[in-house]
């Protein structure tokens, strides 16, 4: 693997909104949330799990997304995989404790990262949706009141004919320094 091939998988990698209807198989997304696993976690805590959902609830999941008119696009996604947070251990809560940082929500935006990038190897599209009823999603997914569900992401085969897009991202100048 080199930076170019990384590059090509950066570039290609993006949120897709059109999907077509053909199903994800239970085993690749059990394999893209095993290679999303492989991300890093702050004391190595690993405080998630990714709930994949098909079929008649990913209908529901469907309309949990759905608030205010958003995210129509997501009625068609064949899948889709709830990023909820899991059980950290003692060292992460108590490092985020004395840093006063939340680890356990870092370490699920990286996890997700590492999923939507497996996820386009393997040739799905994926869109992040932060648009979500929490408490719906719960209900579905039979969670306790407590359980945060910082992502859900949409899963499946992009339609037909949808390009990549260009990236539209703030210069270089603007986000990066070299301090020495
Ligand atoms: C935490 C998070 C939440 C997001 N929520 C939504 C969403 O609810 N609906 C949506 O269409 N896109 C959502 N996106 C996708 C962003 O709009 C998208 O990543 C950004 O515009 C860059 O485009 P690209 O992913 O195609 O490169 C979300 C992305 C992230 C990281």
């Amino acid at each position: 693997m080199d930076l170019k091939q990384i590059e090509q998988l950066y570039l290609h990698r993006q949120s897709c909104r059109a999907f077509s209807a053909e199903p994800v198989s239970d085993d690749l997304l059990r394999e893209i949330c095993r290679l999303a696993s492989l991300a890093p976690s702050a004391c190595n805590s690993q405080p998630w799990v990714m709930i994949a959902v098909t079929g008649e609830k990913a209908k529901a999941i469907a309309s949990a997304v759905q608030d205010l008119g958003m995210n129509k696009f997501a009625s068609d996604a064949p899948a889709f995989i709830a990023v909820v947070e899991g059980k950290s251990n003692l060292s992460a809560k108590v490092g985020s404790r004395f840093k006063n940082t939340d680890f356990m929500h870092n370490d699920i935006g990286i996890l997700t990262a590492h999923l939507v990038l497996a996820a386009d190897a393997a040739g799905l599209g994926t869109c992040i949706l932060g648009w979500r009823n929490e408490k719906k999603l719960r209900e579905i997914l039979s969670l306790d009141d407590k359980t945060r569900i910082p992502h859900v992401v949409a899963v499946g085969y992009p339609a037909e004919g949808y390009e990549t897009r260009e990236k539209k991202r703030k210069p270089l100048e603007e986000i990066f320094t070299l301090v020495r």
